[in-house]
């Protein structure tokens, strides 16, 4: 039921405040600021004991665990990392017991990802589970894990799945930091920050006509360069992703540090930059990028907090706490990328040569 929707990857992307509702609803714990996460099945000394996260997943969920990633080293500062799980299969790695291993799925059925799970876990390792489908068949695999509660996802480009597996991360890194040294104080900043964000959500869905407006312009170009910084990067990863799925316009993501390592060949007028530009420590960083990118020609199209002078256009997105800041910049070059799929008369929820769940090698 596409419930007055065209497609249903609109219809995804729209429901994007309701699914976040639904993946915070009953966990949180504002007496010991933080989260329960009832299947988790990891007690406190456990995971006091965790020396590492490693997190395994394949394409949107790949990116998710970037991100997850990176908020678990932020809040409970473990060292973690993310990698494509058909890639961490093949490299006979190092399964080390002292590490928590993740796998990340939206359909829990990812050949690729479960074939990882598999691996670790003949290996005795520790597997938890970030999951959309309840009882697919690495939720049933893992020891347990967080599910995230999207609802049922249709069209085959992930929307909002991504966005929720990245609030359970939240949940995750929130858990494992106020069970390790992440003080009071800043697990309520948290706490508030994802209360926050089903109202930030539905703020950046009233960007629509700005953003629809925006793709006419983008739907002509060949290629099209992401940008971005640490919190950034994975976001530039994922809309580069989205946009090449459904509009079939090339596109690739970089960290905004490498550009003059590089990608800065590629500039000019013909060759559009999208740059993600939180308003955090690294602001200045990535106005000096935007400088750049300007100093060469090139047409820039930024995801800020406010608008930016160096910019062509800006689309501003609500400020949340640095560390959620990633949750909310990917939404409107979600809405990008279906505008310009949209404008090019694309098949929007069946991508060329995709499949919704890939169960084959
Ligand atoms: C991108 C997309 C794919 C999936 C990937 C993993 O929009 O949908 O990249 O994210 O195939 O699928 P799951 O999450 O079901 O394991």
């Amino acid at each position: 039921d596409l419930g007055g929707h065209d497609t249903y990857m609109h219809k995804e992307i729209a429901e994007q405040a309701d699914a976040v509702d639904r993946v915070l609803a009953g966990r949180i714990d504002d007496r010991f600021a933080t989260v329960h996460l009832g299947g988790l099945n990891l007690d406190a000394r456990e995971a006091r004991a965790v020396r590492r996260v490693k997190i395994l997943g394949c394409g949107t969920s790949y990116h998710a665990g970037m991100i997850g990633a990176q908020m678990i080293e932020e809040l409970a500062r473990i060292p973690a990392d993310a990698e494509p799980a058909s890639e961490f299969r093949y490299r006979n790695p190092v399964v080390d017991p002292d590490t928590l291993y993740v796998a990340v799925s939206q359909s829990g059925e990812t050949y690729d990802a479960l074939a990882a799970v598999q691996e670790l876990k003949r290996k005795g390792a520790r597997v938890l589970g970030v999951i959309n489908v309840v009882g697919s068949a690495i939720a049933r695999e893992a020891d347990g894990g967080v599910y995230v509660h999207a609802g049922p996802e249709v069209c085959v480009v992930s929307t909002k799945c991504f966005t929720n597996t990245v609030v359970a991360f939240g949940l995750l890194a929130l858990h494992l930091g106020r069970i390790r040294d992440l003080s009071v104080k800043d697990g309520k900043r948290i706490i508030e920050g994802l209360r926050k964000l089903p109202g930030q959500i539905a703020e950046i869905m009233k960007l629509e006509p700005q953003i629809e407006k925006l793709a006419q312009e983008y739907a002509e170009a060949r290629s099209m360069l992401f940008i971005g910084r640490v919190r950034g990067f994975p976001v530039a990863l994922e809309a580069s992703l989205k946009l090449k799925e459904v509009s079939y316009i090339h596109a690739e993501a970089y960290p905004a540090s490498e550009l003059k390592h590089g990608p800065l060949a590629l500039i000019e007028p013909a060759m559009p930059t999208v740059a993600i530009v939180p308003d955090d420590d690294l602001l200045e960083k990535n106005r000096a990028a935007l400088e750049e990118i300007k100093a060469r020609s090139g047409r820039i199209l930024a995801v800020a907090h406010q608008e930016q002078e160096k910019a062509d256009r800006t689309i501003v997105v609500p400020k949340n706490e640095d560390e959620l800041d990633p949750i909310l910049m990917g939404i409107p070059l979600q809405l990008l990328a279906y505008h310009t799929a949209l404008a090019l008369g694309r098949d929007i929820d069946k991508p060329r040569n995709l499949a919704k769940s890939v169960t084959v090698e």
